[in-house]
């Protein structure tokens, strides 16, 4: 059962995924407040927290209450803050040298969950605004339990039992990830099998895991009918009425499970600057099929 305190509470963000958490100070928790936030988190998928005045280290200390942070890595193309090597920066802004401080640009990046390609992918996401362009650059996040719950019997016979292959290429804004050759047959790419249909590693539910549409390929099947069975799962799983998208302010912290849902964000202009904070929170166990 859902826990209720004096001082926090929820609002619902969409039907099919994330609650706002109101009344909150993440830099001065309760050992109450924190149990009241990780339930809320496992059960709702995502969560915002608005018109919050963090520091660093109160970021990173808030972030390893769900787990063991990443670390940014140069070779992936991420930059970290100076001396915060568990803060990555996503930003389109540019130093005086003119080089980017943090990754992603101001493109669209596409539905995708975080580095799928990994044997244990990372647990959730945490994404901190310290500067937002007045238009553009929203966040949406599509919950994966409601698009499974949600699914057509035939198309969920179709990919019962099936491994996925999610790709090592590309990132969500379609860049060749370093030390990786181009490469764009779902055949050959670089990648790794899991489950369609997973147990979700915190709840125990059955949840659709999905990473990213280009150079997928479901195991077991031809090409022809692999991009096919495809386009169907994913026209189903980023079907707007799973997903909550998110206008930023300065000072909102929005954080998803990387394992229950996908997200994406709008492209921006980029004469405008945004600046982003974000950490992630390790896998702890690889996705297991239901
Ligand atoms: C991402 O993590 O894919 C981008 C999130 C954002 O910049 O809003």
């Amino acid at each position: 059962m859902e826990q209720t305190l004096e001082t926090c509470g929820l609002r619902p963000l969409a039907p099919g995924v994330g609650m706002e958490v109101t009344g909150v100070d993440l830099s001065n928790l309760s050992g109450e407040d924190r149990y009241f936030i990780l339930d809320a988190f496992h059960n709702h998928s995502a969560l915002l927290f608005r018109d919050q005045n963090l520091g660093n280290d109160d970021f990173v200390s808030f972030s390893r209450i769900f787990g063991e942070l990443d670390r940014a890595v140069e070779a992936q193309r991420h930059k970290a803050v100076p001396g915060m090597p568990e803060i990555f920066v996503v930003s389109n802004i540019r130093d005086t040298d003119g080089k980017a401080i943090g990754s992603l640009g101001a493109g669209e990046a596409v539905w995708h969950s975080d580095n799928s390609d990994r044997e244990n992918p990372p647990d959730a996401i945490l994404l901190y605004a310290m500067e937002v362009p007045p238009t553009g650059g929203d966040t949406s996040v599509s919950g994966m339990f409601a698009a499974l719950e949600d699914m057509p019997t035939d198309l969920h016979r179709k990919i019962e039992g099936r491994s996925i292959k999610h790709d090592g290429t590309y990132n969500a804004g379609g860049y060749v990830r370093k030390g990786v050759v181009a490469n764009d047959d779902p055949l050959t790419c670089e990648g790794r099998l899991h489950p369609a249909i997973c147990i979700h590693p915190a709840s125990g539910k059955p949840v659709l895991y999905l990473g990213r549409r280009r150079n997928a390929y479901v195991d077991g099947l031809s090409l022809e009918e692999s991009e096919t069975l495809l386009d169907e799962l994913w026209a189903h799983a980023t079907n707007r009425k799973y997903a909550y998208t998110h206008k930023w302010r300065v000072g909102d912290l929005l954080m998803w499970d990387n394992r229950s849902t996908l997200h994406r964000r709008d492209e921006f202009n980029p004469e405008h600057r945004r600046l982003m904070h974000r950490t992630l929170i390790l896998g702890k166990t690889a996705p297991h099929a239901v």
